[in-house]
């Protein structure tokens, strides 16, 4: 395997091991979800580096009819991901120099809301491009052909995550949560005079990376999951129609 493509492999892990960090902004420490915060905002310069042709030829032919709707799904969905995460970057900064209540909520708002939102956007991705992914573990892990065990035990994994994922998305109110930031936001967008409220000091639950991962990992693997699925049903039917077609022509 050529060294570009483990560079891209090991930098998208990286990727969403510091992101699932970010969930308690005391895992390690305030400053390690600041620091990291930046470092994340590189990684994603250097991932768009590293696929730059992609980027530069889809950018050059958006509208081009021979490009497929899919690539310009992905390649809409992938620069709103962009923005939700530079979004995200300033409103911590933002958050931190705000001078108001109202101005400090406005910004923890959009903080939170592009954080969540940036959960199913990331999901999306991954399940858009889990062929390259698996390319990449297989030939890293010098994994063949999958046998039929094999496939039995993924397909096991992707119920198991399935069924957790559902449960946490439900659990942890993530559609309401995405909703409930992002409606403040949009409300708040004009200053207004806005007083603290008193006993207000809401204190977040302890957690280690292996419940945030549990957690948030498993809500990104429904988006995932969804989306390599549904994307693998649109491409067989697509196959199928053009089957269909050839052979009314050779009849
Ligand atoms: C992509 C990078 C980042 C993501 C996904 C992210 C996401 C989050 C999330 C989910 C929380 C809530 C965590 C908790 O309640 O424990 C949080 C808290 C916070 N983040 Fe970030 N963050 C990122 C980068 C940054 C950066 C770069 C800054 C500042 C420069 C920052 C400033 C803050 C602050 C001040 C809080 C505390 C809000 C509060 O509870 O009062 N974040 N962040």
């Amino acid at each position: 395997m050529n060294k570009k493509n483990i560079i891209k492999f090991t930098l998208d892990i990286a990727m969403a091991i510091l992101f699932i960090t970010f969930f308690n902004k005391n895992l390690v420490s305030f400053k390690f979800h600041i620091i990291g915060g930046y470092v994340f905002a590189g990684f994603i310069l250097w991932h768009m580096y590293l696929n730059r042709k992609w980027i530069i030829n889809i950018s050059k032919r958006l509208f081009d009819k021979k490009i497929k709707l899919r690539v310009k799904i992905s390649y809409i969905l992938s620069f709103i991901l962009l923005i939700s995460i530079f979004s995200i970057i300033a409103s911590g900064v933002l958050m931190m120099k705000a001078q108001t209540y109202d101005r400090v909520m406005f910004w923890k708002m959009l903080h939170f809301g592009a954080s969540y939102l940036s959960i199913a956007l990331i999901g999306i991705h991954i399940g858009l491009y889990w062929n390259f992914i698996m390319n990449m573990f297989k030939k890293i892990f010098k994994i063949k052909q999958s046998n039929s065990v094999g496939k039995i035990l993924v397909n096991a994994s992707v119920i198991v995550v399935l069924i957790f994922g559902i449960y946490t998305t439900y659990k942890k109110e993530y559609f309401k949560q995405v909703a409930n930031t992002l409606t403040y936001v949009v409300q708040h967008i004009e200053p207004q005079d806005l007083e603290q409220p008193e006993g207000n000091n809401y204190q977040k639950e302890y957690a280690t990376f292996v419940d945030l991962a549990t957690t948030y990992g498993s809500i990104i693997s429904i988006f995932g999951i969804a989306t390599y699925y549904g994307d693998k049903a649109i491409k067989e039917r697509n196959k199928s129609k053009i089957n269909k077609n050839n052979n009314k022509k050779v009849a």
